[in-house]
């Protein structure tokens, strides 16, 4: 039976214990390791690069999911490929211009790599639409990137529903990966609005029994 994928954020892991923390979330049956690379920039809070994705690479084989909230990331997409990730996403109105994201799209995808557009809780859904025929995850922020755990915003599910009301009428299929807040609370809401994949930072690694708070969210599809 097909399940909501859930992602645990390593931002909300003990960064002198990231090889412990990714070999926890395979113990705990997640099933993607979701790395949020921030530049101080884009966001104002500054984490981890190319080189923690490389380490990382080393000690796990879960799926690693770069979610790149940094400037211009057009010019970093190859270096996170080859650095290891699976799964490349980034915000697009972050780029130099729109041809900058496309070309980002298809360099993650020619290096055999999934790749991805993120929706800011401040941006509109509408910021997607050029880039849904080229993407194999939209990302809905559920939180104002920047932090890990803040609360939820509900508003932002709309967003998602609007966007996947175009996958069938352009014959597409991509998979929707809700990030920011989400909890065990939540996991049925984000599900009813099409999510496929659920990041949750804080709601994991602050459990006092992590296992079950990854099995709560792993809804059936
Ligand atoms: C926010 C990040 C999220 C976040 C998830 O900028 O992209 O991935 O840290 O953490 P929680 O689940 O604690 O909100
Ligand atoms: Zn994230």
């Amino acid at each position: 039976m097909k399940k909501i994928k859930v992602a645990p954020s390593i931002l909300s892991a003990d960064f002198c214990k990231m090889a412990e923390a990714v070999e926890n979330l395979k113990a705990w049956g997640a099933d993607i390791v979701h790395c949020d690379i921030m530049d101080g920039v884009y966001v104002p809070n500054l984490t981890f690069g190319m080189p923690m994705v490389k380490a990382l690479r080393r000690y796990t084989d879960m799926p690693l999911d770069a979610h790149l909230m940094i400037t211009r990331p057009e010019r970093y997409v190859g270096q996170f490929c080859d650095a290891g990730a699976d799964i490349v996403t980034f915000h697009p109105e972050a780029c130099e211009s729109e041809e900058e994201a496309h070309k980002a799209l298809k360099a993650i995808r020619e290096a055999g790599k999934k790749c991805g557009v993120a929706v800011n809780a401040d941006m509109p859904a509408e910021l997607a639409l050029p880039y849904l025929d080229e993407i194999d995850m939209l990302v809905i922020m559920t939180v104002q990137a920047g932090f890990g755990g803040q609360s939820f915003k509900p508003e932002c599910l709309k967003k998602a529903e609007f966007l996947k009301a175009e996958a069938p009428k352009r014959g597409l299929s991509f998979d929707i990966e809700f990030d920011g807040g989400v909890c065990p609370s939540n996991a049925a809401q984000c599900k009813d609005a099409g999510a496929t994949v659920l990041v949750a930072g804080n709601a994991v690694f602050k459990s006092s029994d992590p296992a079950s708070t990854v099995a709560a969210m792993q809804l059936p599809l």
